[in-house]
């Protein structure tokens, strides 16, 4: 069986985003707590388990797969695994979030294994607040990853969250920092997720106030996937807004996600998933059919303003 799956607001879901670890090597003020999560829990996601989930989701129209975290670079396997999800036909692009740590010691391998873009987050460059924002890490080894990811011609992007930790300056810096380099740069609006309820963060239009200040930025007028676009004067770059909480843009979502430890969900913000390993486990002929339902009564908007509460954190889901 194949087919598309396209939902009653007419939204086709052919984007696939894995969470491989809820593990990371850094502490980012937002994301996690200073005690973290380095060990491996027995229920993290197996590599044969990603490779047999994709090959079901391929089959309801996926085209697309992110593998976050957590720190996906973590995993040994991940060169492994995305050689075994390259072989499917269907999937078109195998896209990466990092937080760039250790991308300089793995991005060869994982572009010979056929990963096609890296996102990187990166939310200062300036090695000291950089060094508070993640609690210890390293800016250097990040930069040295970026500037080998273009020499291997692998298409990278930036990912800022702009909170109270850092204030306008880093909005600055960041910007002259991926203009200079010519590399998109978007700036995603802080998500009342795990340690993301405790600080405060910038809104989008705010971030474009503050930049317009510099540069002259032109609305590209179009959402590519959440993000809104602008070009900017005298550069080859684009700066580009994530807004969830100050603009939604659930009506163009087109996608799932798997957890780290194996569960569905059909919306970050919500609090409902289903066990994928138990599905595995079933081997039913149904299985297809149970997934596509599943996900077609996916929920019309987020839920960030409700009163019901994201028990998940944001490096288990993976954002
Ligand atoms: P591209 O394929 O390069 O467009 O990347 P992407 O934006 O799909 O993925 P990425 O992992 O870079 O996501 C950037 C940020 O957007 C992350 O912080 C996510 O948490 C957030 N984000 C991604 N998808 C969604 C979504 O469906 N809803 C909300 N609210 N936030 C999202
Ligand atoms: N709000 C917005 N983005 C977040 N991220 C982590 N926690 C939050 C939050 N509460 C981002 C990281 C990374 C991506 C995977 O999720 O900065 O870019
Ligand atoms: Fe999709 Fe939920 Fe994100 Fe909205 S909040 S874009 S419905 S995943």
């Amino acid at each position: 069986m194949k087919c598309n799956m396209v939902d009653k607001l007419g939204r086709t879901i052919d984007y696939l985003r894995i969470s491989l670890t809820e593990r990371c090597n850094l502490r980012c003020m937002y994301c996690m707590p200073e005690w973290g999560c380095e060990e491996v829990k027995n229920d993290e996601i197996r590599a044969g388990e990603v490779v047999a989930l994709v090959d079901i989701f391929r089959k309801l129209g996926i085209k697309k797969i992110r593998f976050t975290g957590g720190e996906p670079l973590l995993r040994e396997d991940l060169g492994e695994i995305i050689r075994e999800v390259k072989k499917f036909p269907e999937i078109e692009e195998i896209c990466l979030t990092t937080n760039g740590i250790l991308l300089e010691n793995k991005i060869e391998e994982l572009k010979n294994a056929g990963l096609n873009r890296v996102n990187v987050s990166l939310d200062s460059v300036d090695v000291d607040e950089y060094k508070k924002i993640t609690r210890g890490g390293d800016l250097n080894r990040v930069l040295r990853g970026i500037e080998l990811c273009k020499k291997l011609d692998v298409k990278v992007k930036l990912n800022g969250v702009m909170t109270n930790l850092t204030g306008k300056r880093a909005i600055y810096s960041l910007g002259e920092y991926a203009l200079e380099n010519k590399i998109d740069l978007r700036f995603i609006e802080l998500m009342p997720i795990g340690c993301g309820k405790d600080l405060k963060g910038y809104s989008g239009e705010d971030i474009l106030e503050i930049l317009r200040k510099k540069y002259t930025l032109r609305d590209l007028d179009h959402l590519e996937g959440t993000s809104r676009y602008f070009s900017v004067d005298g550069y080859h770059s684009r700066i580009g807004f994530i807004n969830p909480m100050s603009q939604c843009f659930c009506k163009s979502c087109n996608r799932v996600r798997i957890t780290a430890d194996c569960n569905m969900k059909r919306c970050l913000s919500a609090d409902d998933k289903i066990s994928l390993r138990e599905i595995l486990q079933s081997k039913s002929e149904d299985s297809l059919l149970y997934i596509k339902e599943y996900l077609l009564g996916k929920n019309e908007e987020n839920s960030f303003f409700k009163d019901n509460v994201i028990r998940e954190k944001m490096n288990e889901i993976g954002g």
